[in-house]
Formats: C-alpha cells, structure tokens, sequence
C-alpha cells in the first residue's frame, strides 16, 4: 500500500532529491500520523490535543483541478475535528502558488514565514485554519 502512495509522492514532488518512500510513509503512520490515499492523491496530517498539522498532500497531474485536494482537505479537517483539534497549521513553499490557492480556497490564513526553511532556499509561509 505505501508503495503506490510513495509513486504518487514522488510524481507530486519531482524536484525532491529524496522523495519520501514507502519505509517513510510507514513511519509516518506508527508515529502517530493518518494517511488517507486513493489511486492519484494522499494527504497526510497528524493530530496532537487541540492542534492539527497537514505533513504533505498530493494528487497527480494528470488529475489535478478536479477537486480532488478539496475532497481529501475536507476529509482531514472531520476527522481533526472528531480528534479533538481545534486548530490546524500547515507549512507551504512561497513560491507554491497551486498550494496557496488551494488552501486560501479551504480557509486557512497566512499566519508568519519560516526563512529559508525549504531545501532550495525559499521561505515557507505558515498558514492556519481554526475549526
Ligand atoms: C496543490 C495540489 C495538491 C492541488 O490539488 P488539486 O486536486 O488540483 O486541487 P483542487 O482541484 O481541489 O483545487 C482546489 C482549488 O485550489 C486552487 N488551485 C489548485 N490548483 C491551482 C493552480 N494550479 N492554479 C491556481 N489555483 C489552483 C483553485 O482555487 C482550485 O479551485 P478551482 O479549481 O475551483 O479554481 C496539487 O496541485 C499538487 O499535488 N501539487 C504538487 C504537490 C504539492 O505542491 N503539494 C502541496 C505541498 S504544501
């Protein structure tokens, strides 16, 4: 299962040097963090007392601008709910303008900016969404 996740995470981020691989997204998963995937797209999130954060999300090209994102943001932001989040952060690459258009769409506000915080030197923006 996180091998299909990993091929859809590595099409998502073709300019990663180290895409994250299927012993990661297990990883993820027993440190506490839920995975929700379908064929094209994953989101995973982690829910800690009232904060919930977004880790990464990904729907592949060929299918993108199909609402699929929104579905899985929505999908992310019941369960956070029903987890007892009150909150829900998420980092994104400034220069990611299909990322901060999807989550502006979904709600969430740009909150401050991490310098440098991404491999190729750009800021990250720090976005949240209370819920
Ligand atoms: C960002 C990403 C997840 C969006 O997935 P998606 O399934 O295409 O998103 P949706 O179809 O749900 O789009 C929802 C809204 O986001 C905005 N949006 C998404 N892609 C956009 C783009 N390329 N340009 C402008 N706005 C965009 C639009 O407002 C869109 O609504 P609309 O189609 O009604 O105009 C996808 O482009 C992707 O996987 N990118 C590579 C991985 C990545 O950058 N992940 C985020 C890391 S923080």
């Amino acid at each position: 299962m996180y091998n299909q996740i990993a091929e859809i995470y590595a099409a998502c981020f073709p300019e990663k040097k180290r895409p994250w691989n299927a012993n990661d997204f297990q990883e993820l998963k027993n440190s506490g963090c839920e995975i929700i995937a379908s064929q094209n797209s994953f989101v995973v999130w982690r829910v800690t007392g009232p904060e919930a954060e977004i880790i990464s999300i990904g729907v592949l090209p060929d299918v993108r601008r199909t609402g699929t994102a929104s579905a899985l943001m929505q999908l992310m932001e019941n369960d956070a709910k029903k987890n007892g989040a009150k909150t829900i952060f998420l980092e994104v690459d400034e220069a990611n303008f299909p990322a901060i258009s999807l989550y502006s769409k979904c709600g969430f506000s740009n909150i401050g900016t991490r310098p440098h915080y991404y491999e190729n030197g750009n800021n990250a923006i720090i976005m949240s969404k209370d819920i």
